[in-house]
């Protein structure tokens, strides 16, 4: 597996696969199972799958946030390479913003609601850095998880707006045994919150009304940010603690759940 911390290393790799079809996962860090199947679709599907892992600071509202996010990159690259993954990208702040975020890409709609009504310019930090990565990478497939049902939604809009040539790959949500959605964070919830977490899940999936849902997440110890409808989906975000969970569940889903 190569390991590329610069853009004109990466460049010069990417001459030679010209002629692959390159799949390209995008990642944080902190790997677990989610990130995996996400791998494991690129590399089904392309000749050259390429991961980065970047912890990217114009997403986070809270230095706190940003500071805390867990960082376990031996393992990750260790993971990485038994999954079969071609080449990581683990570049730098100064190789990713030279000009310290002067420019960025804006979107004036969808990212105002939902998670972006609770996190200030979160996802204008999330697109101007994935639009980034795109550009450097140049992959013929990128892949995105449905967990983060709003982030992949804006990701193709912007993919559109800007007449991307790449195709966006979504995947579903990959969720620990009792249900709950697997994210970096969780390592972060205490035996007592992570017990909890997974009503979560349990109360999206019931057929209570949303004002019913957000009383009773309440009544569990969530602080609920937001329990709402986009599209075909039913989307949560609440905190236990200071650990903020999301998740999302189809709502033809539930009708069949309840059939
Ligand atoms: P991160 O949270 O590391 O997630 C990387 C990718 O893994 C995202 O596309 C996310 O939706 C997907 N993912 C995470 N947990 C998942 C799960 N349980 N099931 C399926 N997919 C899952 O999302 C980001 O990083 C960043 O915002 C990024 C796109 C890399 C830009 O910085």
């Amino acid at each position: 597996m190569k390991l590329f911390k610069s853009i004109q290393s990466y460049n010069d790799y990417r001459i030679e696969i010209a002629d692959k079809n390159i799949g390209f996962v995008p990642t944080m860090g902190a790997l677990h199972q989610g990130h995996i199947s996400l791998v494991e679709q690129s590399i089904k599907n392309n000749q050259v799958t390429v991961v980065s892992i970047y912890i990217n600071p114009t997403q986070f509202d809270k230095a706190n946030d940003l500071n805390n996010y867990p960082k376990t990159l031996d393992k990750d690259l260790e993971l990485l390479k038994t999954s079969g993954v071609d080449a990581v990208f683990l570049p730098s702040y100064q190789e990713i913003y030279p000009d310290d975020y002067a420019f960025g890409v804006k979107e004036k709609q969808l990212s105002h609601k939902f998670c972006g009504a609770h996190r200030d310019g979160h996802f204008d930090g999330v697109l101007t850095v994935v639009m980034k990565l795109l550009n450097i990478i140049k992959p013929t497939n990128a892949y995105f998880g449905e967990k983060d049902y709003q982030q992949l939604t804006l990701i193709k809009q912007m993919v559109a707006a800007f007449f991307l040539d790449i195709n966006i790959v979504g995947c579903a949500i990959i969720r620990e045994k009792d249900g709950l959605a697997m994210s970096s964070r969780n390592i972060r919830l205490t035996t007592q919150q992570r017990k909890k977490a997974l009503l979560l899940y349990q109360t999206i999936s019931s057929e209570l009304s949303l004002e019913q849902m957000h009383k009773k997440l309440s009544s569990y110890g969530f602080k609920v940010d937001y329990i709402e409808v986009m599209n075909d989906r039913l989307l949560v975000a609440a905190y236990l603690g200071k650990i903020r969970l999301i998740d999302n569940i189809p709502l033809n889903q539930k009708i069949e759940q309840a059939a």
